[in-house]
């Protein structure tokens, strides 16, 4: 029998309505298009604006879309693997929610958390459950409600973020396609340059924690830069190495959406060409968990079957690593 790989076999995504554009960034914050777009690439963000939706707002439409495009029957979905860094509750997992109101009444469902490595690792996961045999149908989400956790006041976070989500469905495969190879690391000395310090066990909320705005992000934005810029082109590096792939077999980059600087580096060290790399950074910024789906949606009609496409991220943890897919 031949071997049962995961392939992808439907995507979908949602974006809130609301912009976020530089311009307006500049009436909050000292800062300026002209930094903004140099320094990063991004133009514009989306943001969620109604009160009272999380996270699971952005998954379940996302789902919806995937369900809706592709004719699936959510009754047969056998698991859905939460991809996020901003779960609607600190307990009661998201995914849980989500599967329950897209109708995967069959489904278990759990929240993975890899800040914005966490779809890269769910790809990873989901393959693991369909190569094994166990399942049939893993519904992949990657959604963060970003402006949740950002403060508004401070610019060197406020720029970077947006909300978004996006779901991929793998199904097993016996004709060679889907994912063929992954590099995934971590290394818990990032820690201290990307984080949010309250809420969590070691410094549970109080009113010094909020008058010190030690919910939202923080991070050494120079610090993260260097270790992602290398991380990401090591591992990206290699894992064309490692299956004798020359840039010219590289059809697609689908790199973590952070910084445009970030990505041009990771293509330049794999020696993949500009029109190769994807990129919507410009009209989302940093959407955590979303920034892979996101670019399997909006450039889904380039993909043809076959393609090799070469996934990359770097997330807080530190997390990263590198996926091959047919
Ligand atoms: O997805 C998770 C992983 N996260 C990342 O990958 C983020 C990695 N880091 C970055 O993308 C970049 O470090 C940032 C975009 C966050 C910052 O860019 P940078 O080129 O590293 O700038 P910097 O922090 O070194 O700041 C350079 C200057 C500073 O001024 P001085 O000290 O040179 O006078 C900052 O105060 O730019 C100033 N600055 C700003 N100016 C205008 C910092 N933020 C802003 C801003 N607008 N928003």
């Amino acid at each position: 029998m031949n071997k049962i790989t995961a392939a992808i076999t439907a995507i979908g995504s949602y974006v809130p309505e609301f912009v976020l554009s530089n311009k307006v960034l500049e009436g909050l914050v000292e800062t300026n298009d002209e930094w903004i777009t140099s320094r990063t690439g991004i133009k514009e963000r989306r943001i969620l604006k109604e009160e009272g939706k999380g996270t699971s707002f952005l998954a379940i439409e996302a789902a919806k879309n995937l369900l809706l495009k592709s004719n699936v029957d959510p009754a047969e979905i056998d698991m859905v693997i939460m991809a996020t860094a901003t779960p609607d509750l600190l307990v009661a997992a998201t995914g849980v929610y989500v599967a329950s109101q897209i109708g995967a009444v069959n489904a278990f469902a759990y929240d993975l958390q890899a800040a914005c490595s966490s779809f890269l690792y769910g790809m990873s996961t989901a393959s693991a459950y369909i190569s094994s045999g166990k399942y049939k149908k893993v519904l992949l989400i990657g959604a963060d409600k970003m402006s949740s956790i950002i403060d508004y006041t401070d610019r060197s976070t406020c720029i970077i973020f947006g909300d978004g989500a996006g779901a991929v469905l793998f199904e097993p495969n016996t004709e060679g396609l889907g994912l063929q190879d992954e590099i995934l690391r971590s290394d818990g000395i990032g820690r201290e340059f990307l984080k949010i310090e309250a809420g969590g066990s070691i410094l549970p909320p109080s009113e010094d924690t909020i008058k010190n705005k030690q919910h939202f992000v923080h991070q050494d934005g120079k610090t993260v830069f260097k270790y992602a810029v290398s991380g990401m082109a090591d591992v990206s590096e290699k894992i064309m190495q490692r299956n004798n792939l020359s840039h010219n077999d590289v059809n697609w980059l689908i790199a973590h959406q952070a910084n445009k600087r970030i990505i041009d580096a990771t293509a330049n060290r794999m020696g993949v060409e500009e029109d190769k790399v994807l990129v919507n950074i410009h009209r989302y910024g940093n959407t955590t968990s979303a920034t892979l789906p996101l670019l399997l949606a909006d450039f889904e009609e380039k993909f043809k079957k076959g393609d090799n496409l070469i996934f990359a991220a770097f997330g807080g943890g530190f997390t990263w690593g590198s996926i091959y897919l047919k």
